[in-house]
């Protein structure tokens, strides 16, 4: 795994935005794999001034997002839809039918994920994905468990999840519990990763996923064995 310590959030955002912009710059049709969070919100943030200056174009791109929560609709602005929309899509020229994220609302959970499973890989597979971390080492919301799942998959969240995400909710009970999300397997398959990691809090879980055993109770620890992953994290 190659290793980036940027000096501080601005210079790790203007990093991964620049990957992103050499990613499309040398495949200007290129499938990329994009994540919700707070962590690639600057990046979002630098993509959508590159395409304001005229340096970057999304018009060939198409993209699929890690997850969904399930149950929740894309008018919802906890969604992960309107998430993207709002710190990215509605900003750049993406065309709106190459822009995918999992349907949570799709009354067969288990066919939404067969279908978007079937997507990635008729769009011919991730070329970039861009991932966060969890506090508990997730990614996409494939949680510390006995086992990687494979494919796009129907999650129950948990509870530190859960306690993580009601920063965005009047209580803790209107957290969604169920998600949609690629699988590891799914992740495994993007051809490049980029893993952004911010804030000395997550240290302890960075530490455990890029040094640690590679073990399903550390989900993001599976990214070792993938040849080409970056993390880039802001702290020493
Ligand atoms: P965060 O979430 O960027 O909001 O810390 C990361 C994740 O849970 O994947």
């Amino acid at each position: 795994m190659n290793i980036i310590r940027a000096k501080n959030y601005e210079e790790l955002s203007r990093m991964a935005a620049t990957s992103v912009a050499a990613q499309l710059y040398e495949k200007p049709d290129s499938v990329l794999g994009f994540a919700t969070g707070s962590t690639p919100i600057g990046t979002y943030k630098e993509l959508i001034a590159d395409y304001k200056r005229g340096v970057l174009d999304f018009s060939r791109a198409t993209t699929f997002n890690l997850d969904e929560y399930y149950g929740v609709p894309v008018t919802d602005e906890n969604s992960y839809y309107a998430f993207m929309h709002t710190n990215l899509f509605d900003h750049i020229n993406m065309r709106s039918e190459a822009i995918h994220l999992p349907d949570g609302m799709a009354p067969d959970a288990e066919a939404q994920c067969v279908a978007y499973e079937a997507a990635i890989q008729a769009a011919g597979g991730v070329d970039l994905q861009i991932l966060g971390i969890g506090n508990n080492g997730h990614i996409g919301f494939n949680e510390p468990g006995e086992f990687f799942p494979a494919k796009t998959n129907h999650i129950k969240l948990t509870d530190s999840t859960i306690d993580a995400n009601s920063r965005f909710y009047a209580s803790r009970d209107q957290v969604p519990t169920t998600a949609l999300t690629m699988g590891i397997g799914t992740i495994m398959a993007a051809k490049k990763i980029l893993l952004l990691i911010s804030g000395a809090a997550k240290k302890g879980i960075m530490e455990q996923a890029v040094f640690g055993p590679v073990t399903p109770q550390v989900p993001a620890s599976i990214l070792q064995f993938h040849g080409n992953v970056t993390v880039l994290c802001d702290f020493e």
